[in-house]
């Protein structure tokens, strides 16, 4: 049997770790053969793949980013649809794919399946938002990485008795703030789940600056202060027409600062947070779902994806993956809020 593996959305620490999991899995225990998509749903569409023998995968769960690329293509658009996907695939012997992505990935991916092709899926996102699992790879580093930086923020702040304020990822969702942000002992931690005045916000902030503290506030870039209607966007649209964010973290420092006569700095961490190497943690998610993706291929699970429920690999089928966002539910924020200010 010949497999091909595709990567495609944004990128996240420990998609290398899923693809030699799944490929020695495959290769070891069924001889199956593998090959790998360039650049997501685009090699795909245009039957651009690439050997993948053992040897390809050697020494890569430690490695950052995808070997096989990824992009944002949407296998619908353009030249692509079932119909050409399938002419391809038959023509490389090409028999099952393993699709790893996020929640647009996975969308297609079930589309395609119902279109009669045979494809398991592999959740990632780097702000573990996805339903129907408990955690993704690529989140844990993601945390790890923010919450060092906020720390060395954090003496920085100290030396010069300034607020700071640091911007991590997470369009509609806070995990990264939230877990990064109690980490580091954020004094105020912002996320797109809860709309926060900035009053509330300037409170926190003199707060810890009366006890002699440098104040800190974790922002997500999808926080909403209640005094705006939508997320802060001056960068354009991404390929899927939606608003790039970034940059919230800039507009609350004047803010702050003038309502409280700190000075405050922004920093904004971006995409430092999806790359270099994978935490331990993440190696061993991603390395076991990639195996249990193979699984899915030999029982024949076509529209289904590898889950982690509490420390079990489960098959779940993509709908479960689609639709709800996994979001910061209201007691962990206010659990996280009794440390505020
Ligand atoms: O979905 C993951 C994510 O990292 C978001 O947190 C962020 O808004 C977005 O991707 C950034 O996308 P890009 O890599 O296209 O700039």
């Amino acid at each position: 049997m010949k497999i091909g593996i595709l990567t495609s959305g944004g990128d996240c620490p420990g998609l290398n770790a899923v693809i030699r999991g799944a490929v020695l899995k495959g290769i070891k225990i069924h001889g199956q053969e593998f090959v790998g998509f360039r650049d997501g749903w685009r090699g795909v569409v245009e039957g651009d793949i690439m050997d993948l023998p053992r040897q390809s995968v050697r020494g890569i769960s430690k490695q950052g980013g995808t070997i096989l690329g990824t992009s944002r293509t949407n296998p619908f658009e353009g030249d692509g649809g079932p119909e050409v996907i399938k002419a391809h695939l038959e023509r490389m012997g090409i028999d099952a794919i393993i699709a790893i992505g996020g929640e647009g990935t996975l969308a297609a991916a079930k589309r395609l399946t119902d279109a009669g092709l045979k494809i398991v899926g592999v959740p990632k996102t780097v702000d573990n938002d996805l339903d129907a699992t408990d955690y993704t790879f690529g989140f844990d580093t993601a945390v790890q990485i923010a919450t060092e930086a906020i720390d060395r923020l954090r003496t920085t702040g100290e030396s010069h008795h300034r607020c700071m304020i640091a911007e991590v990822m997470g369009r509609h969702v806070g995990w990264i703030a939230l877990h990064a942000g109690m980490a580091s002992g954020a004094h105020a931690i912002l996320i797109p789940e809860q709309q926060v005045s900035i009053e509330q916000i300037t409170e926190w902030v003199n707060e810890a600056h009366d006890r002699g503290r440098a104040p800190l506030v974790v922002v997500a870039e999808g926080f909403v202060p209640s005094h705006m209607e939508s997320p802060h966007s001056e960068r354009g649209m991404d390929t899927f027409g939606r608003p790039r964010l970034g940059g919230i973290a800039d507009q609350l420092a004047p803010e702050i600062e003038a309502r409280t006569g700190i000075e405050t700095r922004a920093t904004i961490l971006g995409h430092i947070q999806r790359g270099g190497v994978p935490s331990g943690f993440d190696r061993v998610l991603a390395t076991r779902l990639g195996m249990a993706a193979i699984d899915s291929v030999v029982e024949g699970r076509w529209g289904t994806m590898v889950s982690l429920a509490g420390t079990e690999i489960k098959h779940v089928g993509f709908e479960a993956a689609l639709g709800n966002l996994k979001t910061v539910p209201p007691h962990r924020y206010e659990e996280a809020a009794i440390l505020f200010g």
